[in-house]
This record gives C-alpha cells, sequence and structure tokens, in this order.
C-alpha cells in the first residue's frame, strides 16, 4: 500500500494527536505517503484532503483536541454520501484508510469498507464504551481531568457543610462517572447502568447527614440525568444542601495523560502495520494490556461491559 489516509470523526479526545502522529510517522518508516483529511467524514465528502506533514505534527502529540479537526457529519450517513467520500478517497489514490473516531465513526468506517475501501478504525472517545477494548484514547485523561475538579468542589461543599453533585459525559455510558468517582473518593455514583430510583439516592444523602457525614460528593453520568434536575428533587424531599455543576467540555480538554499518549501510539502503529498487510475492515484496541484487532462488524456490535465489582467496591468505601 503507497498512499493511506487518516481522519478523526465525533467527539475530539486528547491524544489523538498523539496517535496521528504515530499513523504519520509509522506510514513514513514503511514508505507509505500519509494523507490528512480534515474535519472527519464531513470534509471526505468535501475533498478537504491534504498531504500530512512532519511540521504538523512536531510539537502536538502533548496537546488536546485534533490537528485534523473533527465533525459530526448527518450527509455521510446517506448512502449519497458515503460514495462521495468514495470518489474522493480514489480521486486522490488513498488506498487505505485509518478512521480515529467512537462507535458512530466506526459504523461510517465499516460503510466504507463494504464499499471496498481497506479501512481500520481506532477508538477514540472520551466515554469509554465501545465493549470491544478495554480503554478507549481519552478516557483516562478525561477522568484525571474529573478527579482533580472533584478534589476543588470538595473543598468549597465542606467549608459550607453542602452536598456537590457533579455531572460528567458519557451519554449512555457511567464509566466516567464511575472511575473519576473511585479516584475521587465520591459518595455516591449514579450511572445508567446500575439505575438507581432518586428516592433511595436522597435517602442515602439524607442518611449521611444524620450520621453526621454533611459533605457528600455525587457523580451523575448525563446518561443517569442531569445534575440539575437531582438536586431539585433532592431539595424537594430532604433537607440537606445541594449545589450541582456541570462540568461540560473542561473534561475533553488539555494535555493528554501518558496512559492515553502511550495508548494512542500503539495503537496508531498497529493501524497501519494492518493495511501494509493489506488488511482493511478492522478495529485495534487493548484487551489485557495487549494490542488486539477485532473485525468493524463485531466492534461496533459488542456490548459495553460494566464494572459492576468497581461500582460496588465504591458503595462499600462510601458506607463508612
Ligand atoms: O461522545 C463523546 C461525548 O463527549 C459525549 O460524552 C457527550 O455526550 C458528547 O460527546 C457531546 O458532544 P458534542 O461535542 O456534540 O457536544
Amino acid at each position: 500500500m503507497k498512499r493511506i489516509g487518516v481522519l478523526t470523526s465525533g467527539g475530539d479526545t486528547p491524544g489523538m494527536n498523539a496517535c496521528i502522529r504515530s499513523v504519520f510517522k509509522t506510514g513514513v518508516d514503511m514508505d507509505m505517503q500519509v494523507m490528512g483529511i480534515y474535519h472527519g467524514y464531513k470534509g471526505l465528502i468535501e475533498g478537504r484532503v491534504d498531504y500530512i506533514t512532519h511540521e504538523m505534527v512536531e510539537n502536538k502529540m502533548h496537546k488536546g483536541g485534533t490537528v485534523l479537526r473533527t465533525a459530526r457529519s448527518e450527509e455521510f450517513k446517506s448512502e449519497e454520501g458515503t460514495k462521495k467520500a468514495l470518489n474522493v478517497l480514489k480521486a486522490y489514490g488513498i488506498e487505505g484508510l485509518i478512521v480515529i473516531g467512537g462507535d458512530g465513526s466506526f459504523r461510517g468506517a465499516e460503510a466504507l469498507f463494504k464499499l471496498g475501501i481497506k479501512v481500520i478504525g481506532i477508538p477514540g472517545t472520551i466515554d469509554n464504551d465501545m465493549g470491544y477494548t478495554d480503554f478507549t484514547i481519552g478516557f483516562d485523561t478525561a477522568i484525571n481531568n474529573v478527579m482533580n475538579e472533584i478534589y476543588k468542589i470538595r473543598d468549597t461543599m465542606r467549608a459550607h457543610d453542602r452536598v456537590g453533585v457533579i455531572e460528567v459525559m458519557g451519554r449512555r455510558c457511567g464509566d466516567i462517572a464511575l472511575w473519576a468517582g473511585v479516584s475521587g473518593a465520591a459518595d455516591l455514583i449514579l450511572v445508567p447502568e446500575r439505575p438507581m430510583p432518586w428516592e433511595d439516592a436522597a435517602n442515602i444523602l439524607a442518611a449521611n447527614k444524620l450520621r453526621g457525614k454533611l459533605t457528600s460528593i455525587v457523580l451523575i453520568a448525563e446518561g443517569a440525568g442531569s445534575s440539575e434536575a437531582f438536586c431539585e428533587y433532592v431539595r424537594a424531599h430532604t433537607d440537606v444542601e445541594i449545589k450541582g455543576t456541570v462540568l461540560g467540555y473542561i473534561q475533553r480538554g488539555g494535555n493528554p495523560s501518558a496512559f492515553d499518549r502511550v495508548l494512542a501510539a500503539r495503537l496508531g502503529q498497529r493501524a497501519v502495520e494492518l493495511l501494509s498487510d493489506g488488511k482493511g475492515g478492522y478495529a485495534v484496541g487493548i484487551k489485557n494490556n495487549k494490542i488486539v484487532s477485532v473485525p468493524l462488524e463485531q466492534a461496533v456490535n459488542v456490548n459495553d461491559t460494566f464494572d459492576d465489582k468497581l461500582y460496588d467496591l465504591n458503595s462499600v468505601m462510601a458506607k463508612f
């Protein structure tokens, strides 16, 4: 394979730049030309394609965001849109494509693969909601970002004997809430995978207050409800003083952690190796600290697993 392309798609994640760098350098080392596609599938349809250069990736791996920019494209989801994208790839002579993104981006990758393009998916989403891989690029940075904010919020909540509710990202997945909650010693974690009636949650907070624990920290994944609605519920049903914070995009930006940079480098390398072996239609990931590749079709259909044991561990830690 002489010419490959790489794009980032969907929500950006810290570590995407480290991954682009790895794809570029591994490709160049294998005598390939590496082209960057700007603004994900949207840019692909519009032909926003150019060579990646050393200058583009130099001194960028430590930065969040993505030098290739990203986008969500409705047009690409249509048959016509996918065909337009295919024509652009053909016009540029791109024989293999690497897509860095989440499960929506992988479905797009699968569609292109079915039209005959060799595509490899690299998991990049802070949500960690892809079941075929233990970790996605950006998740580790996001939970570290959240953990650091928890301690700031706890300081001020303690000063006022308040309960602090922190809403974190994760549309369908509670992993950010779970891992940040465990590392930040949360008193209660509300996630879609372990639905808890708000009545029970409010009772826990009221009981904490009664036993003298005046400050509790609650992590709520956006998929389990909003912090605002939860705070209103607790105010209406208990005498607990409660304040909510929506962390929002602060958790998706910033310098990637060492773990994310290393993961990004390893996954980028494997993706290029697969293309160089003439293979397409795979997603790369990490299982038990080994880099693995599974068919894209399988990757998008594996249900995400939730670590119930970790959730239960936190419940015990929060008991006393
Ligand atoms: O998919 C990653 C994610 O960060 C979700 O957790 C969140 O719901 C969503 O992206 C936000 O996306 P947008 O950038 O479109 O607001």
